[in-house]
């Protein structure tokens, strides 16, 4: 006899029964099947490798760069294929926006229409891949407009609040899918001998309190006062304000950087900078701030821009960048306070010795 285990199938229907409230039609489960296919296509794919060609940017020679003006790898362009192909076809879509195409994605004529919008970021932290480090695939489920067959790109642009339900998977040393649909976070490790997610992970819960943050450090000459003011504390550790010593990590993989922050806490930035001012952040909203902003929410944590709730931002742009700051709630509530003492003027203009020409975060 083996024992039992709850697959995500198993899981779906339990969902259903528990929140449906005795209308739910299966739609949803039947989506979320075609992306957790298209997940595990895409699983395999990163877990061949070199072994398939899959490895190294898309376009040979003259290197092809996405709608954000990245430049794409093949794997990029494979996992954006894997969705689609996976997911069109499963009745339950009105349309998809990917993180890789301009423009939204109209289900082909002559394809059975559903419901629910998907907006995805195919494959998160894509500039890890050629490394062998771990990389991701995230989405965000929203319900069309009633009866809009061709839903357009405005209809795309809602609020994170909306959000029916988001996910994501992390491919590591094992493929990890974590999702929610407003009802806590759980995770599911893929058994790749059977193919199927079995819940490993139930109820993931993120701690108030957490001794460790992660930021791109290389722009730290370009952090507003708040950041700066925060990160330089953290370094104080034991003799600085905080009194503690902090832990640093960049793994450069938002996936990676949440599931850390899922398992044992942490603070995750990509603030707004003054690097590139035409950007008000690095990172997308619809494709990356919101998904990941329901989740850990739904894990107990916040999530914010800086100074509001990334999932109330109303969305203006299918592409739109935003600041993020995320993870324990105690270290983000205290991050925001630093932004509201920045704007009421009551902090000090920030002027730290570790910000200075001479040491390790440069200013100059
Ligand atoms: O948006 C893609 C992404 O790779 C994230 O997963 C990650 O957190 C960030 O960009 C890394 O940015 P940088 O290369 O500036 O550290």
């Amino acid at each position: 006899m083996s024992e039992h285990r709850t697959t995500l199938t198993q899981y779906l229907l339990d969902q259903q029964q528990k929140h449906g409230g005795g209308k739910a039609t299966g739609d949803f489960s039947g989506l979320i099947n075609a992306i957790t296919t298209a997940i595990k296509v895409i699983s395999n794919q990163v877990n061949k490798g070199a072994l398939i060609g899959a490895l190294g940017n898309y376009g040979g020679g003259g290197d092809s760069v996405n709608v954000q003006g990245e430049v794409q790898k093949k794997l990029d362009v494979m996992s954006n294929d894997a969705i689609i192909n996976e997911c069109q076809g499963s009745g339950h879509l009105a349309g998809m926006a990917s993180e890789e195409m301009e423009e939204i994605y109209s289900i082909p004529a002559g394809l059975k229409r559903g419901k629910y919008l998907l907006v995805f970021d195919p494959l998160d932290g894509s500039s890890n891949i050629d490394v062998n480090i771990s990389v991701g695939t995230i989405f965000s489920v929203l319900r069309a407009p009633e009866g809009k067959e061709n839903p357009t790109m405005e209809d795309f642009l809602q609020p994170g609040t909306q959000q029916v339900a988001a996910g994501f998977a992390v491919y590591g040393p094992s493929t990890m899918l974590v999702m929610t649909t407003g009802h806590g976070v759980d995770g599911f490790t893929l058994d790749r001998d059977i193919g199927a997610f079995i819940l490993t992970h139930p109820k993931m819960s993120i701690p108030a309190d957490t001794k460790e943050f992660a930021i791109n450090a290389s722009n730290s000459r370009f952090w507003e006062p708040p950041v700066k003011r925060y990160v330089d504390e953290c370094l104080q550790g034991k003799t600085g304000p905080r009194g503690t010593d902090f832990n640093m990590r960049w793994i450069a993989s938002m996936v990676a950087e949440t599931y850390r922050i899922l398992t044992r806490g942490g603070v995750f930035m990509y603030p707004r900078d003054t690097k590139d001012p035409s950007k008000p952040g690095r990172l997308r909203l619809l494709y990356e701030g919101n998904p990941i902003s329901f989740i850990i929410e739904q894990a107990g944590g916040r999530s914010i821009t800086g100074t509001q709730r990334i999932m109330e931002v109303e969305p203006t742009g299918l592409h739109q960048r935003i600041a993020v700051i995320f993870g324990s709630k105690n270290e983000v509530d205290l991050i925001e306070r630093y932004h509201s003492d920045h704007a009421q003027g009551l902090d000090r203009e920030f002027k730290s010795p570790l910000f200075n020409t001479r040491t390790l975060f440069s200013a100059e």
